[in-house]
């Protein structure tokens, strides 16, 4: 072999090399999975910037505004907390839909929904629901993945379009905050709302 084809041999095959060594990193940091405390972050960071607390947040009420209330993160509706006087005849296709202050009750043709306890409590919030049942429940739009339709204005047909990592994200952070004991109410049917607040 003359020595400009040895040259050009030896250039190709550290070339070679390189490009192989390199994508092959690459991929095994592609498979790499995400630690627990990484997963966690990342779902904190979902959560935070996709507004979850502005439906799931009770808020405070001070000389600042409106803030989420840090001692009930994400534990739906406040319990016992006071249904306000509705006018019902604003309420309808074509006219109203209404919510209180803390954004955790909505009044519309669905009747009244009340946003959920996300926390890990046990007994009122998501403690007993299962990786696999939390991403149902999203994809799919069902309480705890197995139970009935969910009402609006949870949005669960745009975050049930979020990959599965990230799914998986939300729920290991929902499960690392503090449990809060929050019993949200049932939601109420149109006809009660309308027995309720007596529709003209
Ligand atoms: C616009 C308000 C709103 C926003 C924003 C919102 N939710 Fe909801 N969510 C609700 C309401 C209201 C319900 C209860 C619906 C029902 O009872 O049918 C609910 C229910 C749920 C449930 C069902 C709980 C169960 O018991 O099965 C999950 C899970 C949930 N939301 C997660 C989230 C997550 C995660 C986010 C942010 C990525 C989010 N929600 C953002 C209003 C909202």
């Amino acid at each position: 072999m003359n020595r400009k084809l040895k040259l050009f041999y030896s250039i190709f095959f550290v070339l070679i090399v390189t490009i192989l060594l390199y994508t092959g990193c690459n991929v095994q940091e592609e498979k790499k999975a995400m630690s627990q405390d990484e997963l966690i972050a990342r779902g904190e960071y979902l959560i935070e910037t996709t507004g979850c607390h502005d439906c799931h947040t009770p808020k405070t009420f001070g000389p600042e505004g409106m803030k989420p209330d840090e001692t009930k993160l994400l534990a739906g509706h406040p319990e016992g907390s006071q249904l306000y006087e509705i006018d019902i005849n604003m309420v309808g296709p074509g006219k109203w839909i209404l919510t209180n202050d803390h954004l955790t009750a909505w009044v519309g043709p669905w009747g009244i929904s009340f946003s959920s306890n996300l926390t890990p409590d046990n007994a009122t919030g998501l403690g007993a629901v299962s990786e696999e049942m939390f991403i149902k429940t999203l994809r799919e739009g069902k309480i705890k993945g197995i139970g009935r339709q969910m009402l609006p204005p949870m949005p669960y047909e745009v975050f049930g379009k979020m990959t599965n990592e990230d799914l998986k994200a939300i729920y290991a952070y929902l499960q690392s905050i503090p449990s809060v004991s929050n019993k949200v109410n049932k939601p109420v049917p149109p006809p009660m709302v309308a027995e309720l607040y007596g529709k003209k």
